[in-house]
């Protein structure tokens, strides 16, 4: 879209269920705020929105975790990312929630507007149904094997491991995250977005028009969406976490989180309307209005496809690029919340930004590694390394290096002012400078139009590369030696300055929408006001008026040391072997109680408790938690697999003496049938302990 009206920029709302970590900000939040802050700078008409995604089942699940209600979930999680990304200098002009009455308000009004225009489909089918906890099993509710690539950590709604969007009947062996139980099939009846209607309009609007535009990642998916033949989606659910559904015959059900979610785009800048006292309705149905979702690759298809139609059968604009990012890994390995090995947004502003005064530079120094290695076009990853190296081989020797000269020389050479130029004089190397300095604009700009933040932000070191380099070739300090003999060589020195400063005023511009604290600290430097950032200033050459005092030089950047990613490499692996002996991270979190609700003497009477000794113990083959124990009840042998394989070698629990439920239903485990389960105590730190009767006692003796 060329030369729009006005801009509304938006982020992927994250899941209030836990903090984020530096793979999302690289992902769906440093791209848009430095985008935004470009278009701020050319005095763009630009909203940014984000918000808390407070709906679907990750919330009431994480309050079961914590032993605590949904309600208490999303105001903690939504004020601490709201708190992280404020301490990492996002942008947003409003972080809004998709609890608020406004919200609900406006994404039930779309499900009416669809619903009244015949655009939505009632069907009945079978579903997962928890007998148990009698429930219906929707998304995170059910766990199973993923059809994709084996792994056991998939859900009904995305697998954990390849990221890929499942259904619940697409699972392989699936079981209630509730009460581990085989869930049942019971009939339920939905309402459907039929994608499948709209298959000619997303061929030509994506796979058409947006074919060059769109990144080929984000085309290659919606391709393969397309071909793969778009069913009908379900957009309510059996649920009493969510956003009601506002028709008299749906009780009990709630608006799928995927159909509330995106809407909260359009309710958050409502909001911002009614704290600024503007119209929100140009920006969602302007056709002069772009519209940019900065996402990660895991909700490509809910922002190109599903979204889209939903838009476009409400009447509003559709989005004009959809920018989605690739995973971003650590230290060698994919970034992970349950296995814990991930970095945490919270962790590094406390080990980095509110250690130091002048915490901006730490905030711009991370800022600048998730720029420099975005994951833009490919899989990309964070090492503690690759920190390092880029923080201190191009911020501090190359960017810091040429502003801290320039400064430190000036002071020296041109007692502290800007000197004049000597036009008549200028040489070969002025001229390539100056034709570099003008040339920059356009080419920043050229690549921010396009996305492309990791090459433009190149481009800005790169611009004071070369001012380094011109300065090597002038060499003013030894100008300065020749000065009592020659003291025309003052005019060599002044021009040399004089550009460098010039130089250093256009970085300060350009490096402004990726590195916003530094912009400022060289502004201060400069002594010059905000209005100097106006992207229209750059690429001039007369910024810094002849004469003008600046002020001390002052260290944009530190170095990282060798120490401090030492101890965050050690940090990263404790995490891991923590949450590998089975700890959840406890969030800060006091402990609570935990208990279950009471049962009558009767329902314990039901467990059918026994002393037994293991007598065999083997690791199972590809299951790196399970063991299989052979037990001696006295009376039979029976075999148990049980997940403590991370916290006992087999060898050293063998001849120990056991509790076992010895009425359990059997079990299949990776094809071993497991009759029982041993009991165990669980301790803080997720060390498991078994319980014994005490003192040697004979086998079968019942527990009671
Ligand atoms: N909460 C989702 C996630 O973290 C993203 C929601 S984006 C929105 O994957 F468009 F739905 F808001
Ligand atoms: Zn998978």
């Amino acid at each position: 879209m060329t030369d729009p009206k006005r801009y509304l920029v938006t982020s992927a709302l994250p899941y209030a269920n836990g903090l984020k970590h530096v793979g999302h900000l690289a992902g769906a939040y440093i791209p848009a705020d430095i985008y935004v802050r470009y278009l701020r700078a050319q005095k763009r008409d630009v909203v940014f929105v984000c918000g808390s995604d407070e709906h679907g089942t990750a919330i009431p699940i994480q309050a079961t975790k914590e032993g605590t209600t949904p309600r208490a979930i999303i105001d903690k999680y939504h004020q601490a990312m709201k708190q992280d990304f404020e301490d990492l200098s996002m942008s947003f002009d409003i972080y809004h929630r998709t609890s608020e009455p406004i919200h609900h308000e406006t994404a039930q009004e779309f499900f009416t507007y669809l619903n009244d225009r015949n655009e939505l489909e009632i069907k009945e089918s079978e579903q997962y149904y928890d007998e148990e906890a009698k429930t219906f099993l929707a998304d995170r509710y059910i766990k199973g094997t993923c059809p994709n690539c084996g792994s056991d950590r998939a859900y009904g709604d995305q697998c954990e491991n390849c990221g890929r969007t499942l259904s619940p009947d697409e699972l392989i062996n699936p079981v209630s995250t509730l009460s581990g139980k085989a869930p049942v099939k019971k009939r339920t009846s939905h309402w459907y977005l039929p994608l499948g209607k709209h298959e000619e309009f997303l061929r030509e609007w994506i796979l058409k028009e947006h074919k060059e535009d769109w990144r080929a990642t984000v085309v290659g998916q919606c391709k393969s969406w397309i071909e793969g033949g778009l069913q009908s989606r379900a957009v309510t659910r059996d649920l009493d976490w969510g956003i009601k559904v506002p028709l008299k015959d749906a009780e009990g059900k709630v608006l799928y989180v995927w159909f509330d979610a995106p809407i909260g785009y359009v309710s958050a800048t409502k909001q911002w309307a009614i704290n600024n006292k503007k119209d929100w309705k140009p920006y969602w149905y302007d056709k002069d209005t772009k519209l940019v979702h900065f996402i990660g690759k895991d909700n490509i298809v809910f922002h190109c496809i599903i979204f889209p139609i939903m838009l476009k059968l409400h009447g509003n604009i559709l989005p004009d690029n959809v920018p989605a990012n690739e995973f971003l890994n650590l230290e060698g390995d994919k970034m992970s919340t349950s296995r814990n090995w991930k970095l945490d947004m919270r962790d590094y502003i406390n080990d980095f930004v509110k250690k130091e005064n002048g915490g901006g530079q730490c905030v711009d120094m991370l800022r600048y590694y998730l720029t420099q290695i975005a994951p833009e076009t490919k899989d990309s990853e964070f090492t503690w390394k690759g920190f390092q190296d880029a923080v201190n081989s191009e911020l501090v020797s190359i960017f810091g290096n040429f502003v801290n000269r320039t400064w430190v020389l000036m002071h020296k050479l041109c007692g502290g002012k800007v000197p004049i130029l000597h036009t008549e004089i200028l040489d070969e190397n002025d001229k390539i400078l100056n034709a570099e300095i003008e040339g920059s604009k356009a080419k920043v700009e050229t690549l921010l139009e396009q996305y492309k933040f990791r090459e433009a932000l190149y481009e800005v070191i790169d611009l004071s590369r070369k001012g380094n380099q011109y300065m090597q070739k002038k060499e003013p300090w030894i100008a300065a030696k020749q000065l009592a003999a020659n003291p025309d060589m003052q005019k060599n020195i002044d021009n040399t300055m004089h550009l460098c400063l010039q130089l250093t005023a256009n970085l300060a511009i350009l490096i402004n929408p990726f590195l916003p604290n530094t912009a400022k600290s060289m502004l201060n430097m400069m002594k010059v006001v905000d209005k100097m950032l106006d992207w229209e200033n750059a690429g001039k050459l007369k910024l810094l008026s002849i004469g003008y005092s600046l002020r001390e030089p002052q260290l944009l950047f530190r170095k990282i040391e060798d120490a401090e990613i030492t101890e965050q490499i050690e940090k990263l692996k404790a995490g891991l072997m923590k949450s590998e002996a089975g700890v959840q991270k406890p969030a800060d979190e006091p402990p609570t109680s935990n208990l279950k609700s009471q049962i009558q003497y009767d329902d314990f009477a039901k467990l059918d408790l026994k002393v037994a000794t293991i007598t065999a113990a083997e690791k199972v083959p590809k299951a790196d938690k399970l063991l299989k124990l052979e037990v001696d009840l006295g009376f039979e042998k029976r075999t148990i697999v049980s997940g403590i394989a991370l916290h006992f070698k087999p060898e050293d629990i063998i001849g120990k003496q056991v509790v076992i439920v010895a009425n359990l239903a059997p079990r299949k485990m990776k094809g071993i049938e497991s009759n029982g389960m041993i009991l165990m105590a669980e301790e803080k730190d997720g060390q498991l302990k078994f319980i014994n009767p005490g003192e040697p006692t004979t086998n079968g003796s019942p527990v009671s």
